[in-house]
């Protein structure tokens, strides 16, 4: 029996997850208020607030699980890519009980949580992907397109050569004064506008790579221009704005997500990261693959921003295989795939 508890502290969000032979016991989130007055996360705070949130985080995880840490099998952390202050804070707190339990750690790429997080299972027959599958990845830092051979075998086939999908929404939410983070502000005017309304610059780049700041550029121009003769623009055209942004962000997502499906006859697609929260994008990748006849697999919202639980399946891939990890192992701040 693999008793897997799951760590994840790369950004601003402390969480503690159990999972046990693949069943979540329990996935604890403590978010980090503190940030929202200044319109974005502030490393050193948001490290400061992991230290005070771990160990209550980690107990209220092991509580709701109804297990006592002597039954772990081993402890998994984030390890990358994030906020070199966070990671430190899950990182150290994983080597100090893992030493203390004598129990051993895996480390964690984050990116691979997010892929691997379709494999969380809620209850016994929950469905999971088969391998090979293709995995959207669009958060606030990524937007890439993976080919998922095994737990361990991903090949990033496309991703972004500038701006991330999350940070499309993000800026330009920020250029119609809504709040950090603006995605899921536009998710919810954009259910009230017309998509139709504004038409932004498309982008032009060849292969499976992504690109939207150009698409940036045209929301921002859009605005600078028609506040000139009108300065209530924004606040008059709210939803529609929204609308439109996110529509043409969801029509750059499938054009490259349909390419990649046939460059690689895969059958079988799931999304990942923050991004996929939004409900045009979610609606938009199931509508795709219904009509193509491929399975798609759309996370729970709850499993969609940064969340132990995908650590700790990721971790127990890695604990199967044997793939353990050197109390020497220092966090990083940069990887990808
Ligand atoms: O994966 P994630 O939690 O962490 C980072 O990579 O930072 O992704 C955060 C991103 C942010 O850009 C946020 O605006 C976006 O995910 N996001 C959304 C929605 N929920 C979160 N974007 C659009 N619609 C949403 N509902």
């Amino acid at each position: 029996m693999a008793t897997i508890l799951g760590i994840e502290s790369s950004c601003d969000d402390t969480s503690a997850a159990i999972i046990r032979d693949g069943i979540l016991l329990s996935n604890v989130i403590a978010s980090q208020q503190v940030h929202e007055e200044y319109g974005g996360v502030v490393p050193e705070l948001a490290s400061r607030a992991h230290q005070q949130n771990i160990v209550p985080v980690v107990d209220a995880a092991l509580k709701r699980a109804g297990i006592d840490k002597k039954d772990l099998s081993a402890i998994s952390f984030t390890r990358g890519p994030g906020l070199i202050g966070s990671l430190l804070v899950g990182t150290s707190f994983a080597k100090g009980l893992s030493l203390g339990l004598r129990v051993p750690i895996v480390d964690v790429n984050h990116l691979h949580g997010h892929v691997l997080s379709h494999f969380v299972k809620e209850k016994e027959d929950d469905e999971v992907p088969e391998f090979p599958y293709l995995c959207l990845l669009i958060s606030g830092g990524n937007s890439q397109l993976i080919l998922v051979k095994s737990p361990k075998d991903m090949e990033v086939i496309g991703q972004t050569i500038d701006d991330a999908a999350g940070e499309a929404f993000d800026k330009c939410a920020k250029v119609m004064g809504l709040p950090y983070p603006g995605g899921p502000h536009i998710d919810r005017l954009a259910a009230e506008g017309n998509p139709k309304a504004f038409k932004f610059a498309k982008p032009h780049i060849p292969g499976l790579d992504y690109s939207f700041s150009g698409l940036k550029t045209s929301f921002l121009y859009t605005i600078r221009d028609a506040v000139r003769t009108n300065p209530d623009f924004v606040a008059e055209n709210k939803a529609d704005l929204a609308a439109s942004l996110q529509a043409a962000i969801i029509e750059i997502l499938i054009d490259k997500l349909d390419k990649a499906v046939k460059a690689t006859g895969i059958t079988t697609v799931a999304i990942g990261g923050g991004v996929s929260a939004n409900s045009g994008v979610r609606k938009a990748v199931a509508d795709y693959c219904s009509t193509r006849g491929l399975k798609a697999f759309i996370p729970q919202r709850k499993f969609t921003t940064d969340n132990a639980a995908m650590v700790a399946i990721a971790g127990m891939f890695k604990y199967l295989d044997n793939d353990f990890c050197a109390y020497s192992a220092v966090p990083y701040a940069r990887v990808t795939v």
